[in-house]
């Protein structure tokens, strides 16, 4: 798997994308942007990728925000359109039926909050900088941000980011519960790996179907309880959860073979 601006390494069925441009603080440019969108069709189809962590090159910045050289000389609708299209790259990755884990490495500013907040959970280094800065440009959120980070810190929050643009430490995040850890930068990776192992040893489809029952919450256009309970009923025709049941009947630890 090789792409123009990611670098990636398949371990222990976890595939670590970095985005990799760091001499611009790995800002988000169209080519970022496709090759995210082309390595997640790759974590939809894989089955030996069971689990996706995202981070950025060096151990300054996760993603400083969309790449604003592009921005220069943007018309209405292309903004529109770019903006369309971003959401788009960002549902594929909140939509992705494995584990998805941001480890923020330093600055996660404008599109790089957003890219977090696509992830399913966040884990940061003590260096975090999360922010919403688009403002101090004279333009807004465009990657799905005004509804995640008030999904994720609540509108009182959510207001006051967008609209100063004022960035939060790795600490403020932990208390505004946008991140679920904290932990120096050199164990970033072990703990998301620490937590994905925990994920591996799941029935796949069970762990898939709870993160679409959790992302159903925050859609509008379904049932959340209705879509919770169809998945509910779709484990039962797996035979990972007559093994799951009969485990703990049998009081040993379940073998799950993926059906
Ligand atoms: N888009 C394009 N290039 C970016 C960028 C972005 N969002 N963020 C940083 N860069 C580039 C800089 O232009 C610079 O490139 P250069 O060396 O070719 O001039 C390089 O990355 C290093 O950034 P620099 O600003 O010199 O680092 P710093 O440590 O002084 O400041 C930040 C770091 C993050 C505070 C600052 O880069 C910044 O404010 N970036 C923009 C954040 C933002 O507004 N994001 C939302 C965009 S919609």
């Amino acid at each position: 798997m090789s792409f123009q601006t990611l670098f990636t390494k398949l371990e222990d069925h976890t595939l670590i994308i970095t985005i990799n441009r760091p001499d611009k603080l790995n800002a988000l440019n169209q080519q970022v942007m496709m090759d995210l969108s082309a390595v997640m069709d790759r974590v939809y189809k894989f089955p030996e990728i069971k689990s996706v962590v995202i981070t950025g090159a060096g151990l300054k910045s996760f993603v400083a925000g969309a790449d604003i050289k592009e921005f220069e000389s943007l018309t209405k609708t292309e903004a529109t359109a770019l903006a369309k299209k971003g959401q788009e790259v960002f549902f594929k990755i909140e939509n992705a039926p494995k584990p998805v884990i941001a480890c923020v490495n330093g600055f996660a500013l404008g599109g790089g909050c957003e890219l977090a907040m696509a992830c399913h959970f966040i884990i940061a280094s003590e260096s975090a900088v999360f922010g919403q800065p688009e403002v101090n440009l004279g333009i807004m959120v465009g990657y799905g941000g005004s509804q995640r980070l008030t999904q994720r810190v609540g509108k009182g929050r959510a207001m006051e980011l967008v609209i100063t643009g004022k960035t939060i430490n790795a600490t403020q995040a932990m208390n505004y519960g946008l991140v679920n850890y904290v932990v120096p930068q050199s164990e970033l990776l072990d703990k998301a790996f620490s937590i994905l192992r925990v994920c591996h040893e799941k029935a796949p489809l069970a762990v898939s179907n709870s993160i679409k029952a959790v992302n159903a919450a925050w859609n509008e256009a379904v049932n959340g309880y209705d879509v919770e309970a169809t998945l509910f009923g779709e484990c039962f025709a797996t035979s990972d959860s007559k093994e799951g049941i009969q485990a703990f009947v049998d009081k040993r630890k379940p073998l799950f073979k993926g059906h």
